[in-house]
């Protein structure tokens, strides 16, 4: 069983970003265990915090550095990555020599009611990422428009044809995996 440590932009109690990492952690089920992990505790980056790391941020980053995975999934916010996700980023990247995101393979989704499914927010994460040496899974890229009812409240996709796009990319991530996935001492 792989674990997936997934980090959803956004906090809010209704959040269709969370919503659809819950029905892909339903399709991936008995091949990925997921591991939601909150990012609203950590403090707004600052350098200065570094003289005396908060314990959110250590932690935070003990996480990311014993991830096996990680599945991004994202909002788009002005037609970019919403600042609770790059914050997070931020953190795990840093003090210089110490960014923990090296070698992590990662996936990136993410969700909205607007008709371009986050593609831009997207692409700005998947350059990120690739700039912190993240091995990114390439295809299928998955821009989903939230409509009401696509998923509903057991986190089952409700159309036949989306719910099997969703499965290929879970297939394909699972794939990706078995092909680039360290043991994580390797990558630490
Ligand atoms: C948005 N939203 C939005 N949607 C989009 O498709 N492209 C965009 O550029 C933006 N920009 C944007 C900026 C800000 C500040 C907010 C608050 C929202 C709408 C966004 O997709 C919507 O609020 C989603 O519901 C946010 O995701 P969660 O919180 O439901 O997961």
């Amino acid at each position: 069983m792989k674990t997936v440590t997934v980090l959803v932009g956004s906090e809010r109690k209704g959040s269709i970003n969370l919503a659809l990492a819950r029905a892909i952690e339903k399709l991936a089920a008995g091949r990925m265990k997921f591991k939601f992990i909150p990012l609203g505790d950590l403090p707004m980056y600052n350098d200065d915090l570094w003289a005396t790391p908060p314990a959110s941020v250590v932690a935070f980053k003990e996480v990311i550095a014993q991830s096996e995975a990680i599945l991004f999934v994202t909002p788009e916010y002005n037609r970019t990555i919403p600042p609770l996700l790059a914050n997070a980023i931020s953190w795990a990247s840093k003090p210089y020599g110490k960014n923990v995101w090296v070698g992590k393979p990662v996936a990136i989704t993410g969700t909205t009611p607007g008709a371009l499914g986050t593609a831009v927010a997207q692409s700005h994460l998947r350059y990120v990422a690739t700039v912190l040496d993240m091995i990114v899974l390439g295809q299928p890229e998955v821009y989903f428009q939230m409509k009401p009812g696509l998923i509903d409240e057991n986190a089952d996709v409700t159309d036949e044809t989306t719910k099997a796009f969703l499965q290929a990319f879970v297939d394909k991530f699972d794939a990706f995996l078995d092909r680039v996935a360290l043991p994580v001492a390797e990558t630490a």
